[in-house]
């Protein structure tokens, strides 16, 4: 594991800006794993910029997001369809038939979790996942339990999770209970993992993460028999490291 630790936020997304575009500008065919949640804004806004400025083109790369709420109309203001379009895709020339996220309005979930583990094999393996961390040890939304899910499928919440992304929304009762996320099993595949991770409250389960014992009461304790792990902190979610 190659931990990272910076002193300002923007070198911070800087540094997780030139990872994921040099994936792409090595391999224009690159399928990248994309997270959404406050942590990566100001990556992509750094990847937006770079893009502007010519330095490489997502015409020929292929994205899956890491998950979305279920029950949401996509074009709801917080879905991740319009995250990932407001902060990254209408910035960048990704095609759209090339930007994949799970569809949490599927008549039938547990079909549409199928379809988009298929989707994700018949890419063969992701290139380069980004990954947030949730304050409970999450990734995707993978949260604590005494078994982890190794695909795509549908999970209930954690309260403290729909609590901690109320902020987006005009109330709790707002937050969705379910979302499709992608597994562990499918997030360990990938061939690189970027976790970012920023602030003093996430510093206690950093540590918990990355030197804790590996167990599924903190999913993102897994990563750490990942062969090639970057994590990229600010100095506050890196204060309680060892
Ligand atoms: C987002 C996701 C989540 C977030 C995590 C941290 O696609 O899967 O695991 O990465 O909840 O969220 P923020 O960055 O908002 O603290």
């Amino acid at each position: 594991m190659n931990v990272l630790v910076f002193d300002t936020d923007d070198k911070l997304n800087e540094a997780g800006a030139n990872i994921i575009s040099g994936i792409v500008q090595t391999s224009p065919r690159a399928v990248l794993g994309l997270a959404t949640g406050g942590t990566p804004i100001g990556i992509y806004r750094q990847l937006a910029a770079d893009f502007e400025r010519g330095m490489f083109s997502f015409r020929n790369a292929v994205t899956f997001n890491l998950d979305e709420y279920v029950g949401l109309p996509e074009d709801h203001p917080e879905s991740y369809h319009s995250y990932m379009r407001h902060h990254l895709f209408r910035h960048i020339d990704l095609p759209d038939a090339q930007a994949h996220l799970p569809n949490g309005n599927a008549a039938d979930p547990r079909a549409e979790c199928r379809r988009y583990d298929e989707l994700i094999e018949r890419h063969g393996q992701i290139d380069l996942q980004l990954l947030g961390l949730g304050h409970n040890g999450h990734i995707g939304f993978n949260e604590p339990a005494h078994a982890l899910t190794k695909g795509t499928h549908v999970v209930e919440l954690a309260e403290a999770t729909r609590k901690a992304n109320a902020r987006y929304f005009l109330s709790l009762d707002e937050v969705p209970c379910q979302a499709i996320t992608m597994g562990v099993g499918t997030i360990l595949k990938a061939k690189k993992i970027l976790l970012v991770v920023k602030g003093a409250d996430k510093a206690d389960i950093v540590a918990k993460a990355l030197q804790g014992p590996i167990t599924t009461d903190c999913p993102a304790s897994l990563l750490q028999t990942h062969p090639n792990l970057i994590v990229l902190l600010d100095r506050a979610a890196a204060e309680k490291l060892g």
